[in-house]
């Protein structure tokens, strides 16, 4: 006979089986449902009433002056930056100086925005200031750089060749790696390309979201690439993006008509010429023979996107070498620091008369080093040439370059902090060249076989 207490126990058993059947049959396909769903690009960096892509940039003398830009949604019709000269105690907040900033608001592929800059002038040299950006209510953290000092004091500075692509998931190792790894640097040098579809307001985004504080930190030299140019639509014209001078304020010192993409600035001792390889080569040419024969400084570097050497042989550029080469030559520039080939090619001192073709250059004792370097994961093959002195294929680097008086030291590392390639230029004395000491202690070159699934050329 069945008990009580047994019929309980069965009816209950039937109603767990029950409800677990229900619980099944309901939440397998509510499981299948609820898959995450893309979040698009575009709802990720929409701009809000609150400050994003912080960023300073080099804007005149270094000494005294910073470039500052961020973005806001429509809401925010006036920005402000405030400024002082950071103290140990929270006590500078009190003293800090209020500055409006320029907005401009432009309809981007991503919907409207405001943009706003400032430029901070009359700083005093060498100092650490905090600044912080907002709309009087609302604000930022407080972010602190250095100006430059008066004096020639050794710095050190990060090179990067072309970001590009995947900036936000796989070029962001190499900017934070490189800031982690290395302390004490002054700017970030980017040699172009920085995304790849330079209308993209969303490229643009990744971009920042990769430096994220390290932009507001650290000011940021950049020159301008290919990429930065679109093609115009149903033409073979291309002109810069609106997306750079929105988002940069950089010096007005270069030739006419380009304005923020050539120009320069001397940083202690350093003489710095950022050019625009994309157009106007020619007076370009005629404007760095102007600013070079008047330039007071020990060290001169020069950047720009398309290399004068390049690491294959379809993609040599022998139309700028000659016109830009022989100004180098002429006025004996250290290093130039370029991007573009994705890959890896450094060559010993170059000058114009040995070359005869970009890539077959033969190194000579004087004369000019030559980088091409990448930072983002779109990687091409190499050609392994005889001017190279070192040379890397399938590899995502970072260089850090250190002026110290008479020696420049150059390190290039992998996106794992190791050791790539290192140099050092030494000063001779007035019309001697540089003498170059290389590193015996370096791994075994990156080449051609080392990245099989290397990208298609552009
Ligand atoms: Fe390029
Ligand atoms: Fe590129």
């Amino acid at each position: 006979m069945e008990t009580f207490t047994s019929a309980y126990s069965k009816s209950i058993h039937a109603v767990y089986r029950t409800g677990w059947l229900v619980t099944v049959l309901l939440v397998i396909p509510w499981l299948a449902w609820a898959e995450p769903a893309a979040i698009p690009n575009e709802q990720i960096f929409k701009p809000s009433p609150l400050p994003d892509r912080i960023i300073l940039t080099p804007c005149g003398d270094p000494t005294e002056m910073m470039g500052l830009n961020w973005r806001t949604d429509l809401s925010i019709t006036q920005g402000f930056a405030q400024i002082a000269l950071a103290e140990v105690s929270r006590d500078f907040v009190d003293k800090a100086h209020q500055v409006a900033s320029t907005t401009m608001v432009v309809e981007t592929d991503n919907g409207p925005a405001t943009f706003h800059s400032v430029r901070f002038a009359s700083l005093s040299p060498g100092q650490t200031y905090a600044y912080r950006v907002g709309d009087g209510v609302n604000w930022s953290e407080w972010f602190q750089f250095r100006t430059a000092s008066k004096r020639p004091e050794p710095f050190s500075f990060i090179y990067m060749g072309d970001s590009q692509t995947e900036l936000k998931s796989l070029w962001s190792r190499v900017i934070r790696g490189a800031i982690v790894e290395t302390s004490g640097v002054r700017f970030l040098l980017h040699a172009g390309d920085l995304i790849n579809r330079s209308l993209r307001d969303v490229e643009w985004g990744e971009w920042f979201a990769a430096g994220a504080w390290i932009n507001g930190t650290i000011p940021s030299l950049v020159a301008v690439g290919n990429h930065e140019y679109p093609r115009k639509e149903g033409t073979r014209e291309s002109s810069l993006t609106p997306l750079w001078r929105l988002h940069f304020t950089l010096p007005e010192d270069g030739p006419e008509g380009l304005a923020e993409t050539a120009y320069f600035f001397d940083y202690q001792g350093v003489r710095f010429v950022a050019l625009n390889s994309n157009e106007k080569q020619e007076e370009q040419a005629v404007w760095l023979d102007q600013i070079l024969s008047s330039n007071p400084n020990r060290w001169t570097i020069v950047t720009f996107h398309h290399p004068l050497f390049s690491s294959a042989s379809k993609r040599d550029n022998p139309e700028l070498r000659n016109k830009w080469q022989p100004v180098f030559d002429k006025y004996h520039v250290d290093l130039v620091l370029q991007g573009h080939d994705h890959s890896y090619a450094r060559s010993g001192p170059l000058v114009y008369d040995n070359i005869p073709s970009g890539t077959a250059a033969i190194c000579a004792p004087a004369g000019t080093v030559y980088v091409v370097s990448v930072s983002g994961p779109k990687l091409y093959p190499l050609e392994r040439r005889d001017w190279m002195m070192r040379a890397g294929e399938g590899t995502q680097l970072y260089q850090v370059i250190r002026v110290d008086g008479d020696t420049l030291s150059y390190k290039a590392f992998t996106a794992l902090g190791d050791l790539y390639d290192a140099f050092n230029l030494v000063k001779q004395g007035e019309g001697k060249p540089n003498r170059m000491e290389d590193y015996s202690l370096l791994p075994p070159e990156r080449l051609p076989s080392a990245s099989p699934g290397a990208a298609k050329p552009e």
